[in-house]
């Protein structure tokens, strides 16, 4: 048996939930917003496969590091970021190949 889904997603970024809740925000603007839900609205993605992008928020990974976000970026996952609060979000999107989308021409 063979099923296939098709997305819009361009990359997936699982982020983890676990340390997201441990932080209480420390993103976007205000820096009270969860990582994900920073990122997704700061380069106004939707949720769910229709979206240009996929950022996922999974359980504990494993590394569980002191006031930061372990991050897998889906196209380079043997190179893990942990995202400290206030980051930057566009370099973020950039070294999570999520800015290149953005630019490039339709
Ligand atoms: S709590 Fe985030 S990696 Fe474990």
């Amino acid at each position: 048996m063979k099923g296939h889904v098709r997305s819009n997603w361009s990359n997936a970024v699982l982020i983890c939930r676990k340390c997201s809740k441990k932080l209480d925000g420390g993103f976007g603007p205000d820096g009270d917003e969860r990582l994900a839900k920073a990122l997704r609205r700061h380069l106004k993605l939707k949720k769910g496969r229709k979206a240009a992008a996929g950022i996922v928020e999974v359980n504990c990974l494993g590394i569980c590091p002191k006031g930061a976000v372990t991050v897998v970026d889906g196209a380079h996952s043997r190179d893990w970021l942990l995202v400290r609060p206030g980051a930057d979000p566009d370099d973020l999107a950039r070294e999570l190949h999520l800015a290149a989308e953005e630019e490039a021409p339709a």
